[in-house]
């Protein structure tokens, strides 16, 4: 391939808050090596339906601090089919993109691989999702400020669930992996925390008998609250079937909270601005290498590069340490501070 001369970029699934400052960040450094930008909206269904314009300066001008994605996003189950990959790969061939990084999670960099069956031309992913599952990459964009924000909207139901000695059941994000969970958790010290990681689905009963038994010590210890944070689609029914079967088993009452969308939404805080920013200069610094077939990661505090295939072939766990710490100290010691 010669040189590069323009370079397609899209924001794909689940939208995660330091998007926007990915764009800004390859629009600017695109512009420093005389590279155009066709922004592409809605994810793959702009490629698909060729929805797409010019990005100049002017477009990523005070969005650094925005949530969201000025490109839009889609989950797009057409590049699934091979119809909806030669049309996404049509649009590419026919607008002469040399290159295109695509902003999103596994799912997203699934697509990317996909394509590269009907275009040759160089490929890039940009690891941007609250859930923190992509392996080789310490953190994805959007994370810490998911994090945040769900730890925010917690110490408020804490104040109330003092206010009454109330017990809260609190339903996080992150698809089938723990990390907002248990991060989340421990920042907020939840008295349990529930998610992939620690109950099995065979486990239910046995941890329906010990959350019941857990809370009924608390309760005649005085405590004046207990949270309890789950991950989605960990329990068969969801919160309200726990907070259901915590009644009918052991007579307790429960609230359910599902958190929900305000996870993924709101300002990036400086962490996710600063990755995002380093992940997109690099993702066009890489494209001036020709590098192609890549996902953008940072190991160590240190911008580096995973083939698309292997971030996508593993989900990346959480830390076992942090695991252990809440399992055998800190849940333990909830149990116990009497
Ligand atoms: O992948 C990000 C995420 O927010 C997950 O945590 C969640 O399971 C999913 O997307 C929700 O997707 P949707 O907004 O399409 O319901």
């Amino acid at each position: 391939m010669g040189q590069i001369n323009k370079v397609a970029i899209l924001t794909s699934g689940g939208d995660a808050p330091g998007m926007n400052a990915a764009i800004r960040a390859i629009v600017i450094a695109a512009q420093h090596y005389q590279i155009d930008v066709i922004g592409y909206y809605h994810g793959y269904n702009g490629l698909i339906e060729n929805e797409s314009r010019l990005l100049s300066l002017s477009d990523v001008n005070n969005i650094i601090h925005r949530g969201g994605t000025l490109l839009k996003s889609a989950r797009c189950p057409a590049m699934l089919e091979i119809q909806g990959l030669k049309q996404a790969a049509n649009t590419l061939l026919k607008e002469k993109v040399d290159a295109l990084i695509v902003i999103g999670g596994d799912g997203s960099f699934s697509g990317l691989l996909a394509l590269q069956a009907y275009w040759s031309g160089l490929t890039i992913g940009i690891p941007a999702t609250i859930d923190n599952d992509l392996d080789g990459t310490d953190f994805t964009i959007g994370f810490t400020t998911a994090v945040n924000t769900a730890i925010e909207a917690i110490d408020k139901i804490r104040d109330t669930a003092n206010a009454f000695d109330r017990i809260f059941i609190i339903e996080l994000m992150g698809r089938q992996s723990g990390h907002i969970t248990f991060n989340v958790g421990v920042a907020c010290a939840a008295e349990q925390v529930l998610s992939f990681e620690n109950v099995k689905p065979e486990q239910q009963k046995e941890k329906l008998s010990l959350l019941a038994k857990d809370i009924q010590s608390s309760q005649s210890n005085h405590h004046e609250s207990y949270l309890i944070v789950m991950a989605e689609n960990l329990w068969l029914g969801g919160v309200t079937k726990l907070v259901e079967q915590l009644k009918e088993y052991a007579n307790i009452d429960a609230t359910a909270c599902i958190l929900g969308h305000i996870q993924r939404g709101g300002s990036p805080v400086a962490k996710d601005r600063i990755l995002a920013t380093k992940m997109g200069v690099a993702a066009i610094q890489k494209l001036m290498q020709k590098k192609s077939n890549i996902m953008i990661a940072e190991q160590d505090n240190t911008i580096t590069e995973i083939s698309l295939e292997n971030a996508v072939k593993h989900t990346k766990k959480v830390s076992q340490g942090l695991i252990n710490a809440q399992e055998d100290i800190l849940a333990l010691t909830a149990q116990n501070q009497c």
